[in-house]
């Protein structure tokens, strides 16, 4: 098990996948991710053949949902499809992400599993402090944890 830098940072493996819309974006994700000391599973896509994003979606939601990663990274051109796919995936909490705060408090507040990215929306800095605010912010729990337990008994209904 490795640590990221920030205090309770815990990071195993983290699953990592996108359509053709965003093959750059994904690589330099990548190197941010590695950096802050993850095991990387990359799904694909690897070419810029065009793909069906809710397949790789389904891929990496389902190393997520089987504790095979413990966080996911979705990119699709906008990440809205890629996103939308995620959260029909049951234990799925996708948040789509483009700017620092939102990527923290979808952790802080959310418990989100997996940050989703929008390749054609973002450049690689902005995407990388995004990336980085998501994967070093803890669940705050308390009052979170029984709204984040709601959204979870929407799946029963
Ligand atoms: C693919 O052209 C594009 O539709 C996809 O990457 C994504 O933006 C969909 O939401």
């Amino acid at each position: 098990m490795r640590k990221f830098p920030r205090k309770g940072g815990i990071i195993m493996k983290i699953t990592i996948g996108c359509d053709h819309g965003a093959l750059a974006l994904k690589d330099s994700v990548k190197e941010v991710l590695t950096a802050l000391g993850a095991e990387i599973d990359d799904v694909g896509t690897f070419t810029e053949d065009s793909v069906d994003y809710p397949d790789i979606a389904e891929k990496v939601c389902a190393a997520v949902r089987e504790g095979r990663a413990e966080r996911g990274v979705v990119l699709c051109g906008t990440g809205i499809g890629i996103s939308m796919a995620a959260n029909k995936i049951r234990g799925i909490r996708c948040a789509l992400c483009g700017d620092v705060y939102s990527a923290r408090m979808a952790r802080a507040h959310n418990d989100a599993n997996v940050l989703a990215l929008g390749g054609r929306v973002l450049g690689p800095g902005l995407a990388g402090d995004i990336v980085r605010a998501f994967f070093t912010q803890d669940f705050e729990g308390g009052r979170h944890a029984r709204r984040v337990g709601k959204i979870m008994a929407l799946e029963e209904k």
